[in-house]
């Protein structure tokens, strides 16, 4: 049996703008994970998604299946024309379409496996770059961020077609992340932000901009740099939201839990991801992040996840 698992993510900075080669900070999620294991034998190549109540052959996949094109990329990369027959059956704790890099893991869970099943060895920027192919698929003009922290497994200041620069904090920070339980595609908002960029491209670049230097501006004082004190990391995160309102991906839901959680003591809030629905984070203290998860919860978030950035 091979068997491998990859984590969710969360966006910290950057959403959206870094399709526009804007920098972005993203970290992985490791409480969250997809694993996916492949039984070899029978006489097919099948594919079960149990949580999703999927069951189907490699062969009769959609042209659009990100899963199967995951097994069919890790084929071609390993020189493979097909994989033998087996079973390969994925599990997800990560809920879908919630900003927290489902698809991304998913994937990255199965070729993996499939590169085990193959015996093809594969580092972890060949993993992403395959997965950046299936993310093509599912989100149209993705940026790759969801595919390098995914599969690289580590914090990352990113630049689109750039080597991911490892982000290393110089103190602790603590997050909650907020799940609006409103499934959102990231395709759509996607397709919406361009549709609205190509209307107005100086309007709309001049906002890309703005993310873009909030995320520079965080990275420094995550990694210890600049004399802001680190307390101002959750301003920027509340003018980063505001951006994102601009660029029209909040939602209500959102608004409800980002108003609740700065309303609690969080230091910031902001929707994190592709918006609309999904999930927010908040940045807390260990003082407030108990009223901040209560509040949060009195304010419909459907789960309430807390991370740590540590150096
Ligand atoms: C989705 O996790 C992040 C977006 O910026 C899309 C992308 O970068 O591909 C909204």
């Amino acid at each position: 049996m091979m068997r491998a698992s990859a984590p969710g993510k969360a966006i910290l900075f950057g959403e959206h703008a870094v399709v526009y080669g804007q920098p972005a900070l993203a970290i992985p999620l490791t409480q969250v994970q997809a694993t996916a294991a492949i039984q070899p034998g029978g006489n097919e190549f099948w594919i079960e998604a149990p949580d999703v109540r999927r069951r189907y052959t490699l062969a009769e996949a959609a042209p659009d299946d990100a899963l199967a094109a995951a097994v069919r990329l890790t084929c071609a990369r390993a020189g493979e024309a097909a994989p033998p027959p087996a079973v390969l059956s994925l599990a997800s704790r990560i809920p879908i379409a919630s900003g927290l890099g489902s698809g991304a893991a998913a994937c990255t869970a199965v070729v993996r496996a499939t590169a085990q099943l193959l015996g093809c060895p594969l580092d972890d920027s060949d993993v992403s770059a395959i997965v950046f192919e299936t993310e093509k698929m599912l989100h149209g003009t993705p940026s790759g961020i969801d595919n390098t922290v995914v599969a690289f497994g580590l914090p990352v200041y990113f630049v689109r077609g750039q080597p991911p620069v490892p982000l290393r904090a110089a103190l602790s920070f603590q997050l909650l992340i907020g799940d609006t339980g409103v499934a959102s595609p990231t395709k759509a908002a996607v397709a919406d932000v361009r549709a609205a960029w190509q209307k107005d491209p100086q309007r709309y670049q001049k906002i890309f901009q703005a993310v873009g230097d909030l995320a520079r501006e965080a990275r420094n004082i995550i990694e210890g740099r600049g004399n802001r004190p680190a307390a101002f990391l959750g301003e920027l995160m509340n003018r980063n939201h505001a951006l994102l309102r601009e660029l029209d991906v909040s939602s209500p839901e959102l608004e409800n839990l980002v108003t609740a959680a700065r309303a609690a003591g969080a230091l910031g809030a902001k929707l994190s991801g592709a918006g609309r629905g999904g999930s927010m984070l908040a940045l807390v203290t260990p003082a407030s992040e108990a009223a901040v998860r209560k509040a949060l919860e009195q304010a419909g978030a459907q789960r309430v996840m807390g991370t740590t950035i540590t150096p």
